[in-house]
């Protein structure tokens, strides 16, 4: 059995997240995790919300509210969300958690004590009308790199260049939008991460099977000198995780946190400590510590790749740099950006269709699948209401739910709910046989990959070869002279049924698990071999009909939903 860790890139506590956010990491690490377990290995899905920095003040004084009382709301409310998608985390942690608190402060501590920490006093920009000093996203302005002029202190989101607040071009408070601003000396922190170039970049070029956008991006960070610059790991704010070294005070940082990406990807790890709490009597370390067991554990992550640079850089310099034997990463799959309707995808815009609106429209399994079967994965793409239906409408109403209403109520009037006996395969079954262990092949490499779109592309021919298996068959032309070769027929198609469920149960779980139920199907394992795998139900098995698995979307409601979606959420 294999031991498979899989992190989904934290989100940020302020507000819930749109489609964009959601396909971009959390949904193709529950399709990667949903598939291990069903190949039988071991797995520890992580996620947790992004607490600190900016983001998290900000919005909290947009509501009005205490940070803390904001964040535990907050958590709650994505909570509920990413249960509603079907996201099957093990454990969905803070990053305000003690667990975090004390990781966070020791590896500083660790990195402190390997002389990779220095203390610079820096200039800051502080802003009179605030009356403090504006770190990140408190600081708005035009990004020198590509003009973009919602671009803030730390990153411009547009191109994904890492900036200073000092770097902006026409800066402006993000509090106030007071322009009121000058420059003050503060002391900091900073990772030095220039002298981990030569380990980190030894590191990436061992990593063949990454994506080409997760090394793209890395190299460029790596050889333009500009992510390996040394950079300050703490902050002038108030919420956070207090600056410590280790479990001591550190002399002349008093009142300071750490920086939000210091501490979030230490939360993979922390929330790893989170879930042992709550589960009670597990073992974290043997996931995470090589010398504790993690050596044969596979560690995936995945994330957008405005993320690519602190997951290739930022996070291996904290743990190379701590000299423990702390698990790093073996697979990094990244993704472009889902726009929307021609436009971006926008939280702070509030531009798109956001998780929870999305299901109040539709289950989840919708969603699911257009948006892995159409997920950026090689180039950005492009939600809109049309792609929508007719993704839905084609690929679940009229292959897999009509495939499978078909061929249950035509086995019903027939021959009652139960599998009946008799007939032999013939050519059209070898032909299928042959086809479906082909396709059952690429599949399980191509998610073995995490290539989701060729995934989601084999698992819809395979829905489409039963289709045409049985519009070709034609039980209902075969059983007029033929009984036990149309008895056959429908057999093998309730055994589709059954491989249907099985395979596409990472994509689409609560239709798959409706369709196990159908097939009274408890125990199932991945199959490997198509004959053994349509003919593992036998005559005399009860089944019944399933409820209509999936309903069109019409023309109306795409309407509808459409004009409803078209500005932005308040
Ligand atoms: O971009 C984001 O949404 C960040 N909150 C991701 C953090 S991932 C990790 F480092 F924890
Ligand atoms: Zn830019």
């Amino acid at each position: 059995m294999q031991r498979h860790l899989i992190t989904s890139a934290i989100p940020y506590i302020n507000g819930i997240k749109h489609l964009g956010n959601l396909i971009g990491s959390q949904l193709p690490a529950d399709l990667y995790a949903r598939y291990q377990r069903a190949r039988g290995n071991e797995v520890l899905f992580l996620c947790a919300t992004d607490e600190h920095g900016t983001p998290a003040e900000l919005a909290a004084a947009k509501a009005g509210m205490p940070i803390f009382e904001y964040c535990t709301e907050m958590h709650a409310i994505q909570s509920k969300i990413a249960k509603g998608f079907s996201l099957s985390f093990d454990h969905f942690g803070r990053s305000s958690s003690q667990q975090n608190h004390k990781l966070t402060q020791h590896f500083a501590g660790r990195l402190a004590d390997e002389g990779l920490i220095r203390e610079v006093v820096e200039q800051q920009i502080y802003s009179n009308a605030d009356g403090r000093f504006l770190p990140d996203r408190y600081i708005e302005g035009t990004c020198p790199n590509c003009g973009y002029d919602k671009a803030r202190g730390d990153q411009c989101e547009n191109c994904t260049k890492q900036l200073d607040p000092t770097d902006l071009m026409e800066p402006r408070s993000a509090i106030s939008g007071s322009k009121d601003l000058e420059v003050r000396e503060t002391k900091h922190l900073y990772l030095r991460q220039s002298h981990l170039k030569g380990e980190l970049e030894k590191w990436i070029d061992s990593k063949f099977d990454w994506p080409i956008l997760t090394t793209s991006i890395a190299k460029k960070w790596l050889h333009d000198g500009d992510g390996l610059k040394d950079r300050g790991i703490t902050r002038d704010l108030d919420w956070g995780i207090p600056v410590r070294r280790g479990d001591t005070d550190w002399q002349g940082m008093e009142g300071k946190v750490f920086y939000v990406w210091f501490d979030a990807p230490i939360e993979y790890i922390a929330c790893a400590g989170e879930w042992a709490e709550a589960k009670g009597g597990e073992d974290w370390e043997r996931w995470w510590r090589t010398d504790k067991g993690a050596d044969d554990v596979s560690y995936t992550q995945f994330m957008g790749k405005d993320n690519v640079p602190f997951h290739t850089l930022s996070f291996p310099a904290t743990i190379l740099g701590s000299n423990e034997p702390w698990k790093l990463v073996d697979h990094l799959k990244s993704f472009n950006y889902l726009n929307y309707e021609g436009g971006q995808f926008s939280t702070s815009q509030g531009r798109g269709v956001f998780m929870d609106q999305a299901l109040d429209l539709l289950p989840a399994d919708y969603w699911r699948w257009w948006l892995l079967s159409n997920c950026p994965e090689t180039s950005d793409t492009e939600f809109t209401w049309e792609f929508f239906q007719q993704g839905v409408n084609k690929d679940l109403a009229d292959v897999l739910g009509n495939f499978a209403s078909r061929v249950t109520k035509f086995c019903r009037t027939k021959f009652g709910e139960t599998i009946p006996n008799g007939g032999e395969f013939g050519e059209q079954e070898e032909a299928l046989i042959l086809n479906l262990d082909e396709r059952l092949k690429n599949y399980t490499d191509f998610m073995d990959a995490k290539e989701v779109r060729k995934s989601a592309q084999e698992l819809r021919a395979i829905w489409v070869a039963g289709n045409e298996y049985l519009q070709t068959a034609a039980p209902w032309s075969t059983i007029k002279e033929n009984e036990a070769q149309a008895a056959m027929q429908i057999r093998l198609g309730l055994n589709l049924i059954a491989l249907y469920a099985v395979l596409s149960a990472p994509f689409i779980p609560d239709a798959a698990a409706k369709l196990l139920e159908a097939m009274q199907l408890s125990e199932t394992t991945w199959p490997t071999d198509a004959r053994l795998a349509i003919t593992l139900l036998t005559g005399g098995h009860r089944f019944t009909v399933p409820d209509n698995l999936f309903t069109k979307v019409t023309d109306e409601q795409r309407e509808e939903w459409k004009a409803k979606f078209s500005g932005t959420r308040d």
